[in-house]
């Protein structure tokens, strides 16, 4: 949450840090700041909302090397102009992404120094702990404040005695940073540094960066130099752009058959059979071999992927497998020794939740393998093994491709490790396989029927409550829909175990209420069927999705909408179907005419708790 940036260089620093924070944007938008040093000392400007008001009101005037930036998803305070960020107190300007927890207990304790807050934020408090111990030496301040300060942040800082320099220092909150002929740049996500550089390093925790415009110098809290570790950036500007979509989520729906073929292609290692191949990422076959029990745990869309990964996990591996939010995992003093596993998912790698998760699970002594996205991540560098999804920069708040990219990472594993549990045959792998890199090819299928969800997604506009029903692997998948629906649209949802309807939800099911069915599991199909049957009984509007080898048994006016995807073996229908709910929830939100890509109250990458 918070998008923060930091400049120092060459190049006008007001144009650097507008282009960044709109680049960082989906990390909030509540309100957007930015505090740059011109020749008559700190001049910061704030504005309510988006960064485009922020970029009316800015001076064309301006003129500056060196500032910071920050788009804002409120936490302590409301959404206002004297909430945004940059703080000031005394010498010292900065910007924060995170929480202070005993933000309080410090504001107490500055009163008595004279210094009063002017906002609501733990923000602010910080900037006047820092500003209290500051006496001309910042990196004996920083290291004073951050022995007082609880919870977690990321903060780059000015001192208005220090002209043109950028102290940095996080704890939780990601911080990465580039240096290039330009200048030097710090930001919450690499996304910000695509267009100045191929090479980054993620500022480690509680060690303090100082960026000038010609060098970055990384130090503990003691000054002892550090040399970070540099990483690569595989992704280009583009990937990070629109390229003619008219929204990111409409763009990434569209890359899910590319964004695939980056996860699975890596892995697919032709040999006398074909069988999913870890060698290059480090991950052993023992890591299974060994466990007794697996535990997934994820936020969202993520904790959604893995609902697939254990039905696959338990179907194949015959494991016990437990899929835990990772917000109620952390609190929950889970049982997990040396033969657990615990598999982290998270597109951004960055999620408190599923970070806080991932510690207790190496605590406690269990083995962790996390499926991430992005690369360097902190989920990513504290996890025992990484599964990279390589499904490119997502940037629309609701995630698609990412999820896609994190089934596909599922069902990799199951196959190999079903495989070297002696679970599956060669013969059996191979065709597996190539069913699931037959899957691109499916959900390109489904994009061919955008037409056919723009008109239905028409009808579904003045909807107040959407019900989607599943079974099996449609249950999960059901989750799935119900959420991106929610999330960008604002009708009401809920996903529903399609036998569980008539157990108190089906008196919700009135006339013209949308109902949206999977049956793509021929398992439960004749089950399924009767559910939809009972819910058309009570006057649903039923959207059927159901596999194109059904046709058959699809009664006429059993449904309002009869939506088909390739026909090919029901453990891979998940990826198609997936494609219809992603276009549903973003054709309804279109014409409601809602801001797609950036719903409200919302951010993609969820740093707090
Ligand atoms: C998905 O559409 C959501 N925006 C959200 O649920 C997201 O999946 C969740 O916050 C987890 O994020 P992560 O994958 O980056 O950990």
């Amino acid at each position: 949450m918070c998008g923060i940036i930091g400049f120092c260089g060459y190049l006008d620093a007001k144009d650097v840090l507008l282009k960044g924070l709109a680049e960082l944007e989906y990390r909030g938008y509540d309100s957007a700041g930015i505090a740059c040093f011109t020749k008559d000392g700190i001049k910061t400007i704030r504005a309510v909302g988006k960064v485009a008001n922020l970029a009316n009101r800015l001076p064309a005037e301006l003129e500056s090397g060196c500032g910071i930036g920050h788009t804002r998803w409120a936490t302590h305070g409301g959404v206002s102009e004297q909430n945004a960020h940059p703080h000031s107190c005394g010498k010292v300007t900065l910007i924060h992404n995170g929480i202070i927890e005993n933000y309080h207990e410090l504001a107490k304790e500055l009163e008595e120094t004279g210094r009063l807050p002017v906002s609501q934020t733990d923000t602010e408090i910080a900037a006047m702990l820092i500003d209290s111990f500051y006496e001309g030496d910042a990196l004996s301040a920083i290291k004073k404040a951050v022995s007082r300060l609880e919870g977690a942040y990321a903060f780059c800082i000015l001192f208005s005695d220090q002209k043109d320099a950028i102290y940095c220092i996080r704890k939780g909150s990601p911080l990465v940073a580039c240096q290039s002929e330009e200048g030097c740049v710090v930001a919450s996500d690499m996304v910000a540094l695509l267009r100045y550089s191929k090479e980054y390093f993620v500022l480690p925790e509680f060690q303090v960066a100082k960026l000038t415009k010609h060098s970055i110098t990384v130090t503990d809290l003691d000054g002892e130099p550090v040399a970070p570790v540099m990483l690569g950036i595989h992704w280009d500007m583009s990937a990070a752009q629109k390229n003619g979509f008219k929204h990111y989520m409409l763009k990434e729906i569209h890359e899910q058959p590319e964004a695939l073929r980056r996860t699975i292609a890596p892995r697919m290692k032709k040999g006398e059979f074909l069988l999913p191949d870890f060698t290059e990422d480090g991950i052993p076959d023992k890591l299974f071999l060994d466990a007794k029990r697996i535990v997934i745990a994820a936020c969202g869309t993520a904790m959604h992927a893995g609902l697939i990964g254990k039905i696959l996990m338990e179907r194949l591996l015959r494991l016990p497998v437990s899929v835990e939010i990772a917000s109620e995992f952390r609190y929950a003093d889970p049982i997990l020794d040396e033969h657990s596993l615990v598999i982290l998912v998270s597109q951004s790698g960055e999620t408190a939740d599923t970070l806080a998760a991932l510690r207790l699970a190496k605590e406690k002594g269990a083995k962790t393998l996390s499926v991430v996205n992005v690369k360097g991540s902190s989920i990513a560098r504290e996890s025992d093994y990484v599964l990279y999804t390589h499904a490119g920069p997502e940037i629309a708040v609701a995630s698609t491709k990412a999820y896609t990219a994190q089934l596909a990472a599922f069902y990799l594993l199951v196959l190999r490790f079903a495989y070297s549990m002696g679970k599956l045959s060669e013969q059996e792998v191979s065709s597996y396989m190539e069913e699931l890199a037959a899957v691109g090819g499916h959900m390109e299928q489904v994009l061919e029927q955008k037409d056919t969800i723009k008109e239905l997604s028409k009808r579904l506009t003045p909807s107040h409550d959407l019900f989607f029903i599943g079974r099996s692997l449609d249950y999960a998948l059901a989750a799935e829909g119900s959420i991106k629906l929610k999330e960008i649209s604002y009708i009401h949802s809920e996903a529903y175990a399609a036998g569980e309807l008539k157990h108190g939800t089906l008196s919700l099911i009135t006339g013209g209420v949308p109902v949206i069915a999977l049956a793509t599991q021929e398992d439960v199909f004749p089950k399924m069927i009767s559910n939809v049957k009972e819910v058309r009984a009570r006057g649903a509007m039923v959207v059927l999705i159901t596999k194109e080898d059904n046709n058959a048994a699809i009664e006429q006016g059993i449904c309002s909408e009869h939506l088909i995807i390739p026909a090919g073996n029901d453990m891979f229908a998940p990826f198609s179907a997936a494609v219809y709910l992603q276009l549903i929830a973003y054709y309804t939100s279109m014409y409601r005419g809602l801001d797609v890509d950036q719903p409200r109250n919302l951010a993609k990458s969820v740093t707090v708790e």
